[in-house]
């Protein structure tokens, strides 16, 4: 009998993916502490989309300011969709769907907001388990991650970040908290967001504020590996210890999986695109094998870089392993070994060789479904882990005509592709994958350029990018598709 190449598992997980920094608004609300998002100013209609990466600096002078400023429409994350309020009928809504998981995060600043404390904020402990029981009414399983790129700005100002080592024993206590009362309703958890992404953008991910280090006189990447490494020892510690207070848990790593194809067929770019990839499988590889790889070892000893460890780290690492690889994958790129003249196309955080052979999203991503079957090989070959894609999404401008409906074919499109990709992956390639989680299943404001005219949901938010709108939800057509694309378990994916 011939095999059904379009069969995904009976046990798929469909659902979608949010963050609680993107989506909650309430930001100093039942006594949360303010968090690095809080303060960062949108400022992407003055530095356009090829500039992106300074979109992600900012000075101590700035943070100083943010933290006295009262005009919250200046700042995005503060006010997001308000999903604190609206959680009830947003996860109706994703029930409506058919989700059968969703992925969000908590936000540390809620469940201690003063990190130092042992005290956790009951305000704080109560709303997640109320978002978490609304979801169970739905049958809609929760993926938690502790950390989003959701860091309390106390531990900028007091600790620079996870430079310091103190700042593991601080996360634990949050991460067992967390454990602690959610055993019953959370079994699948992600320790860090996009753990390679700390070399990128730096104080959104790891706390660390350039000016500080030059001040003390540290040389930045430096201190980065640093904290990569504290963040590596948290990672595992609450792994580990994820398994021990909830047994039927199932632990993840969460990586960026970006892709860069070379840029010809000349060896040394090859060479180079290679070793793009390697980058990205820097921190991913601690989790899943349990040490570090040996071309970071080697790549810290040619920096010439002084990391502290500890004797007792390579034991965690080994004891703090993850049950299975998530990753989030939108677009790709090419890598040349030398760029000079060539014409560049942005990313995920990052600027690659633009490739003649792909379409670009309006903020100039290349869109690349086949792309995502590659990855799904690679990261299976490489990991032998069942495989989770847990952000994947298209991010552009919709338009809400005026009898409230949202034609949005092009999103359509790119699912459609993209659910195609999975099945042959599955049923080609023999990879293991657990699920699939759409990026901003209602639109949020975006991680990186902080609009909300990025838009990726398959539920329109009613706000624009200075914080004015009704905070009204609409359907897409989207929306209807998707629904569809679940009832059917990935099967039907036409569209007229
Ligand atoms: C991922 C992040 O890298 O990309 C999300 O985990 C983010 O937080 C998503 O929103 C899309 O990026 P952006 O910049 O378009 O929001």
């Amino acid at each position: 009998m011939k095999k059904d190449l379009k069969k995904f598992p009976s046990n798929f997980l469909w659902g979608g993916a949010i963050a609680a920094n993107q989506t909650e608004g309430a930001w100093n609300e039942d006594n949360k502490s303010i968090t690095v998002q809080d303060c960062m100013k949108f400022k992407a209609d003055k530095l356009g989309i090829a500039n992106f990466s300074k979109l992600f600096e900012t000075s101590r002078k700035e943070l100083e300011m943010a933290q006295k400023s009262k005009n919250d429409n200046l700042f995005p994350k503060r006010h997001g969709i308000d999903f604190y309020h609206h959680y009830k009928s947003d996860i109706k809504l994703f029930a409506e769907m058919g989700f059968k998981t969703l992925r969000l995060s908590i936000q540390w600043a809620r469940i201690y907001p003063d990190v130092d404390s042992n005290l956790p904020n009951e305000k704080g402990l109560k709303f997640y388990e109320n978002v978490f029981k609304e979801l169970h009414k739905y049958n809609i399983e929760p993926i938690v991650t502790l950390s989003h790129y959701e860091i309390p700005l106390q531990i900028v100002n007091k600790y620079h970040g996870w430079y310091s080592r103190k700042v593991i024993d601080l996360f634990v206590k949050y991460a067992s908290t967390c454990f602690n009362r959610y055993k019953s309703l959370v079994k699948y958890w992600l320790t860090f967001n996009e753990v390679d992404a700390m070399i990128r953008h730096p104080l959104t991910s790891g706390g660390l504020l350039k000016e500080d280090f030059q001040k003390m006189n540290i040389p930045f990447e430096e201190a980065i590996y640093q904290a990569m490494h504290h963040q590596m020892i948290a990672s595992a510690i609450t792994t580990n210890l994820c398994h021990k207070i909830i047994p039927n848990s199932y632990v993840g790593c969460m990586l960026t999986k970006l892709l860069f194809y070379p840029y010809s067929q000349r060896p040394e770019d090859n060479l180079a695109a290679q070793h793009r990839m390697r980058e990205i499988y820097r921190y991913s590889d601690i989790q899943v094998f349990g040490q570090y790889p040996e071309f970071l070892k080697q790549e810290i000893i040619n920096k010439g870089f002084n990391i502290e460890t500890k004797p007792e780290d390579e034991m965690i690492l080994k004891e703090g392993t993850v049950d299975f690889v998530s990753f989030s994958y939108y677009m790709s790129s090419l890598e040349a070994a030398n760029k000079n003249g060539l014409e560049l196309a942005p990313g995920n955080t990052v600027n690659g060789v633009k490739n003649p052979y792909l379409n670009s999203s309006e903020w100039g991503w290349q869109s690349d479904p086949s792309g995502l079957r590659y990855s799904l090989i690679e990261l299976y070959d490489r990991y032998r882990k069942p495989l989770f894609v847990i952000e994947n999404g298209l991010g552009a401008k919709d338009k809400l005509e005026n009898n409230g409906q949202i034609h949005d074919k092009y999103r359509m499109q790119y699912l459609k592709e993209h659910v195609e990709a999975m099945a042959k992956a599955i049923n080609i390639d023999g990879v293991e994958l657990m699920g699939y989680t759409w990026w901003g299943c209602i639109d949020l404001v975006s991680e990186s350029t902080r609009q909300m005219s990025k838009r990726y949901g398959f539920i329109y938010v009613d706000l624009d990018d200075y914080g004015n709108g009704t905070y009204k939800r609409y359907k897409k057509d989207s929306f209807n598709y998707y629904k569809k694309i679940i009832a059917s378990n990935g099967t039907d994916l036409n569209f007229a």
